[in-house]
């Protein structure tokens, strides 16, 4: 019988809304607003998900949002998010810690189209809080590096201080097969690399026409990356979004996400540039 009325509706299916519970292993304040959470199913039954897919995170009292999964899925022993508290929900969340318990969701969506990539380049670029969902495509690359050609990261933040996983990117800077190029938009006396737009970047690098890009950030930064990888010659359907975006139920019951005839949760959130280019409201 169904919990919420008492029809019979529900009878012999899974209540698609009933979340699982997990356990903080970790918690770590990375940004000012930013919380990076370390979780394990409370069972300690195993995770699985394909990169670039998303939970639904709840806290009882609180409310629930969709979070993107920030770690790999071949690291099995436990699973990653961040948290941005901006809202009622995030914030009440990153005043929970180590011991404490989630709630979640999922995993839901379609995740980074690993089969079109694996044997070709692999170019990410993430701009402020779109490392977080991509980072679970980057450790899935470097956890498998000889299933793919060159792998590039674009990094860009507003400031130093805004950079998060600092013991990724330490790792990268130094990495022999991960080209890593970061940039921030202002400088702090002690920032030495460079500063201004992502864009910038694509100078530094060869993108070639077998490459895979992946673009993850503030809708501006979509339109400018995407103009510059047409320029260099990538055909749409080689250029992945990921939109996360304005989701709710994160199962295709609500229509919150909904754009055009596409639903962000269902059909993404990772798009191919081809998918989306005629949906204005997208970027
Ligand atoms: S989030 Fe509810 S339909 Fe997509």
């Amino acid at each position: 019988m169904c919990d919420n009325c008492g029809c019979s509706e529900m009878e012999g299916r899974e209540n698609i809304f009933l979340p699982k519970e997990v356990k903080i292993l970790r918690a770590e304040q990375v940004t000012e607003h930013e919380k990076h959470f370390t979780l394990r199913m409370a069972d300690e039954s195993p995770f699985n998900f394909t990169p670039g897919q998303i939970l639904e995170v709840s806290m009882f009292g609180f409310g629930e949002i969709p979070i993107g999964l920030a770690s790999s899925p071949v690291r099995t022993a436990s699973f990653d998010i961040v948290i941005r508290g901006v809202g009622r929900v995030s914030n009440a969340i990153n005043q929970l810690g180590k011991g404490d318990s989630l709630f979640i969701r999922g995993p839901y969506g379609n995740g980074f189209d690993l089969e079109n990539m694996r044997g070709n380049n692999v170019l990410v670029v993430a701009g402020g809080i779109g490392l977080c969902p991509t980072r679970s495509l980057i450790q899935y690359i470097i956890d498998r590096r000889e299933e793919f050609k060159n792998f590039t990261l674009f990094y860009g933040t507003k400031d130093p201080k805004s950079q998060m996983f600092h013991d990724d990117l330490a790792y990268m800077r130094k990495a022999a097969d991960i080209q890593y190029f970061e940039t921030v938009d202002r400088p702090d006396d002690n920032w030495q690399g460079h500063v201004g737009l992502i864009t910038e970047l694509f100078k530094r690098t060869e993108v070639t026409a077998d490459t895979r890009a992946v673009i993850c950030g503030p809708p501006i930064m979509f339109k400018f990356v995407m103009r510059e990888l047409h320029t260099l010659g990538l055909a749409a359907d080689n250029i992945y979004v990921d939109l996360e975006r304005r989701m709710k139920c994160g199962v295709g019951k609500c229509g919150h996400c909904q754009i055009n005839d596409q639903y962000v949760c269902t059909d993404g959130p990772v798009f191919k540039s081809s998918e989306i280019d005629n949906l204005e409201e997208a970027l």
